[in-house]
């Protein structure tokens, strides 16, 4: 049975839609672990630190190729799902170290996010996750909060939002449109919500939202 303890450690990083099969990296962060978020050119998802394992460079700086991702600095390559080095493109003859790996988080996608879990511990992601957009809601906006993730949980209770307990996902009304919120743990004083609404994009519903929003970011805010 899945319970809200389960579900609040998955992380929703990032939209699925922003990472591009053998393409983009996207940086990200949960709980002050900064990430590198890709998609290997076979489609799956991956959550990395952001750092190489051989001099620390950020990975955000390197490049996707095929399924694995490449360091900017001395092209280390990395593979996709295990993190394994396995080509050092200066000594192709030399084979890979095997003890060298970049860290790997678990992640999984539901709900046309990315969802992240830091803990090392791998279950099975709450089946829950992908009821915490319903199907046929468009996303809104991501809103960057400069205050705790609780603060902001605390101030969309206040306007009347309610929290899923199985999917995490705050439900109610934004501006008088029907939203789903998800709350990003960045860092220990910056949040995302991610903001999902059934109103159309472009209509007058949405513009509302967008306007719900940022006076919303100004309030939590305004408390310091
Ligand atoms: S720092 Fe990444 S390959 Fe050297």
């Amino acid at each position: 049975m899945n319970t809200p303890q389960n579900t609040a450690v998955w992380h929703p990083v990032a939209r699925s839609a922003d990472l591009h099969p053998g393409d983009n990296i996207v940086a990200g962060f949960a709980e002050g672990q900064e990430l590198a978020l890709w998609r290997a050119a076979d489609g799956t998802a991956q959550a990395w630190e952001n750092r190489c394992p051989h001099r620390s460079v950020r990975f955000t700086l390197g490049q996707v190729i095929d399924n694995r991702l490449a360091c900017a600095y001395h092209g280390w390559q990395y593979e996709a799902g295990s993190g394994q080095c396995a080509s050092i493109p200066a000594h192709p003859a030399m084979p890979a170290p095997r003890n060298v790996c970049a860290k790997t988080f678990a992640a999984t996608e539901a709900a046309g996010m990315l969802w992240v879990r830091l803990s090392p511990e791998m279950p099975t992601a709450p089946a829950a996750l992908a009821d915490a957009v319903p199907t046929g809601w468009h996303f809104c906006r991501t809103l960057t909060v400069r205050a705790p993730a609780g603060t902001v949980r605390e101030a969309l209770a206040q306007r009347g939002l309610l929290a899923d307990a199985t999917s995490g996902a705050w439900r109610g009304q934004l501006g008088d449109a029907n939203t789903s919120a998800l709350v990003l743990d960045a860092q220990p004083r910056l949040a995302f919500v991610h903001l999902w609404t059934d109103a159309a994009p472009g209509s007058a519903a949405m513009q509302a939202l967008h306007t719900a929003a940022r006076s919303l970011r100004g309030d939590i805010e305004a408390l310091g």
